[in-house]
């Protein structure tokens, strides 16, 4: 691993007072409706669970992973599948919750994959985005943070596996 070391981009106060935001408008979007949150692993873990505690309407929470990422920093263009979800989401309103969106080719592929098992609605939340690096156009319907094209880390999101569990947002930068 290259020497590097992370300097602090959003802290835990301002992550904490932007998912209450996040919360409190899916619930005033999805008032009498159960929410059926969909945890892409593992990076979207810490914002889930996070965001699901914020939610005063029914919630059910499940789980998939796939991979676009190698051990390195950028994205290899390939998303694969590694574990689907337990549960049916037909006539489901669900919402997919990511960690990040960088190049957009994850999220338009679960999205796509998704709404092929015929949900009652389908919306995309992001606690950051990455605009300036999209290639693959995906609307979001409810975005934490728009942050610069800069490698980050913690709240979930990792570096060759590292750094998840950082209660804040930083920036990975190389010594
Ligand atoms: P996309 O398919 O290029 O949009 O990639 C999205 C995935 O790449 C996210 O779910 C993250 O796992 C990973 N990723 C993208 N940018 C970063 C970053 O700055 N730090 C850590 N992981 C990232
Ligand atoms: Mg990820």
């Amino acid at each position: 691993m290259e020497k590097h070391h992370i300097d602090l981009l959003i802290g835990e106060e301002v992550l904490d007072a932007r998912i209450r935001e996040l919360g409190e408008e899916i619930s005033r979007d999805y008032a009498g409706k159960t929410v059926c949150l969909i945890c892409i692993l593992k990076g979207s873990v810490y914002f889930t669970c996070e965001l699901a505690k914020r939610i005063t309407v029914p919630v059910v929470m499940d789980f998939m992973q796939c991979s676009s990422y190698g051990a390195a920093t950028k994205s290899s263009g390939v998303v694969k599948l590694s574990k689907d979800l337990d549960m049916a989401i037909t006539d489901r309103d669900v919402i997919l919750i990511e960690d990040i969106i960088d190049s957009g080719r994850t999220l338009s592929h679960l999205k796509d994959l998704l709404s092929q098992r015929r949900p009652a609605s389908l919306k995309i939340c992001t606690l950051l985005d990455k605009p300036e690096r999209r290639v693959t156009e995906v609307e979001v319907d409810y975005t934490g943070f728009q942050i610069e094209d800069k490698f980050v880390v913690g709240y979930g999101l990792d570096y060759d596996q590292l750094y998840r569990n950082l209660p804040y947002i930083g920036v990975v930068e190389f010594d």
